[in-house]
């Protein structure tokens, strides 16, 4: 499943995802490190074309892999060591070699390996990639007084020369770089400059090896899509049939494949993840599959419901809804303490979810919800495996073994949503904001999560997401949710005086939650809200906006 209900799980995630946001420097990121390569390959029967992204550790190495399937090509991102036959065995059409933090003269740095050059395949070499092959063929490149980092300005030499022939000859594009190219190799055109690199971007066309300064990945580069757009089409000859319906109907001949006339059971969580998950599985082998559903109580408002109805009623999967709220209710009675909450939590999970896989008799195979991202920043299939299996495979019983089916572990999240939107899941499923697995428990702070602090939560968070869809941000924002402390406070509401419930608000843009700014929400809006929630919730009576961001705060309370 893809519930993630162990705080210790998603916090290890974090530990492990690198900070996607686009400042202005490629170092500080650590290289990747060295794993077993079988691990990192989704093994794919290949129906599209493939581009081959080598990651020497720079921060857009994984945007870069994303990019090059906004344009229609499916691609890998493989850590540079994995050398030339395991990039042949892959038979891409073309191998793009990413940044890195590391100058090509550092002790260390990686080299490139020159039988990458001999695949008899195009190469494109990005920052430090190019800087590599123009060290390992003879170009001049040097670490330089000046470094360029950030917006630069990009001037083409003659006519642009097969990349970038025809664009405009002056443009902007994003830097980060110290090292420098001064003269390409023998046999290379220089294709432009820029204030601080003699030689921003080069070409032997007849070896098929191209390369270039900046950074075509990053929105601050206007041309970058055209470019990587260019050198795949042109360059490669790549087909650019990566769509959300190829993706799909992939997914669902090697399900078929995988499990034949077996039994599948998948835990939904009412995630996008678990959601399309499901959905794929089903097209492709109906109702051999089962979910469950397990309410812990612990869910938004209607939520539940949401999900019940679009399985069961909509898509009419073979549903098992266990409404376990007393269960967990009795579990987290006398708990404050966060931990404490999460613990009880996932220990009960586990056990309605075994109840009801030992119920289905045969079920062989379960459903994981696992990302390509989860693949590649866990370094490989095993760690992936465990971030998400923690409290299924993991926690279950060993008669229950079940063999995993991950239809997701090849797609990153964006793709995910398409994929959600090509099977017609409801537009409040594709785009639901991340939700902690222990729900709202967590958001009771400091307090006992009972039943009525749950439902005032709840109507409180059910205003909160009214109010931002209807000024359409809900989108905008990486999560908005309430926070209910334990704490009273004195209010005067007509002639009396209360004690009523503080409710915090708090909202946060975010790339990938390991770093998050509160959202400047627009006051009326907030004022409507507050106003809404006092007037409509007998037990609140004051309204407080969280405006810290992460770091230092976390986006959660507890
Ligand atoms: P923090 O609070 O650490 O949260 O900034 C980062 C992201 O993780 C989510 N989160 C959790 N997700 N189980 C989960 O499945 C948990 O125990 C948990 N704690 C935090 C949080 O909502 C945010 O998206």
């Amino acid at each position: 499943m893809s519930t993630d209900l162990d705080p210790s799980a998603a916090r290890a995630r974090e530990l492990t995802t690198e900070p996607g946001g686009l400042t202005t420097d490629g170092a500080g990121s650590a290289l990747p490190a060295e794993q077993p390569v079988e691990a990192l390959a989704p093994e794919r029967a290949l129906a599209t074309d493939e581009v081959v992204v080598l990651d020497y550790g720079g921060q857009y190495s994984q945007l870069i892999a994303r990019r090059v399937r906004e344009c229609g090509v499916f691609s890998e991102l493989l850590p540079h060591h994995v050398g030339a036959d395991e990039v042949r065995r892959r038979a891409p059409k073309g191998l793009i070699l990413s940044g890195g933090p590391a100058s090509v003269y550092a002790p260390g740095a990686p080299a490139l390996d020159p039988a990458l050059l001999e695949l008899g395949i195009p190469v494109l070499g990005i920052c430090y990639g190019m800087q590599a092959l123009v060290r390992a063929l003879g170009g001049d490149v040097k670490g330089a007084e000046v470094g360029e980092f950030g917006r630069s300005r990009l001037t083409l030499a003659g006519d642009g020369g097969r990349l970038l022939g025809g664009l405009p000859a002056e443009q902007s594009c994003w830097m980060s770089h110290r090292d420098t190219v001064f003269a390409p190799p023998p046999g290379f055109t220089a294709l432009a400059s820029s204030s601080e690199s003699p030689v921003a971007a080069l070409e032997d066309v007849e070896r098929g090896l191209y390369g270039i300064q900046f950074h075509p990945e990053v929105v601050h580069t206007p041309y970058g899509q055209e470019i990587l757009t260019r050198w795949l089409t042109d360059v490669c000859g790549c087909a650019t049939d990566w769509s959300p319906e190829s993706i799909a109907a992939e997914q669902i001949e090697r399900i078929r494949a995988q499990v034949g006339d077996g039994r599948v059971i998948c835990g939904l969580s009412g995630g996008v993840d678990s959601s399309v998950a499901a959905l794929l599985v089903h097209r492709a082998v109906g109702d051999q599959l089962t979910c469950v559903f397990v309410d812990h109580g612990l869910m938004r408002k209607n939520e539940g419901e949401q999900v019940i109805s679009a399985f069961r009623d909509h898509f009419k999967v073979p549903l098992v809804a266990v409404d376990a709220e007393d269960r967990f209710l009795a579990r987290l009675k006398g708990l404050s303490e966060p931990e404490a909450k999460r613990k009880a939590i996932g220990a009960e999970f586990i056990r309605v979810f075994e109840e009801e896989a030992l119920a289905l008799e045969g079920a062989a195979y379960l459903v994981q919800g696992t990302l390509y991202s989860d693949v590649i920043e866990s370094g490989g299939g095993t760690g992936a495996a465990t971030i998400k299996s923690h409290h299924n495979v993991g926690g279950l019983p060993e008669d229950l073994e079940f063999e995993l089916v991950e239809p997701l572990r090849a797609l990153f999240k964006d793709e995910v949503r398409a994929v959600g939107a090509e099977l017609g899941l409801p537009e409040r499923l594709v785009w639901r904001q991340p939700f902690p697995g222990p729900g709202l428990a967590i958001r009771i702070v400091g307090g006992e999560a009972t039943k009525e602090r749950l439902d005032t939560l709840r109507d409180a968070d059910a205003i909160l997401q009214d109010e931002i869809r209807k000024a359409g941000l809900y989108r905008e924002l990486w999560q908005s949710f309430c926070v209910l402390p334990d704490i009273r406070t004195v209010g005067v509401q007509g002639d009396e005086r209360t004690y009523g419930y503080l409710v915090a608000i708090r909202a946060v843009t975010s790339d990938d939650a390991m770093t998050a700014d509160w959202a400047r929400l627009p006051y009326d809006l907030l004022e409507q809200i507050a106003s809404r929630m006092i007037n409509e919730i007998r037990e609140v009576n004051r309204v407080v906006l969280d405006i810290t961001s992460k770091p230092p705060g976390t986006i959660e309370w507890e």
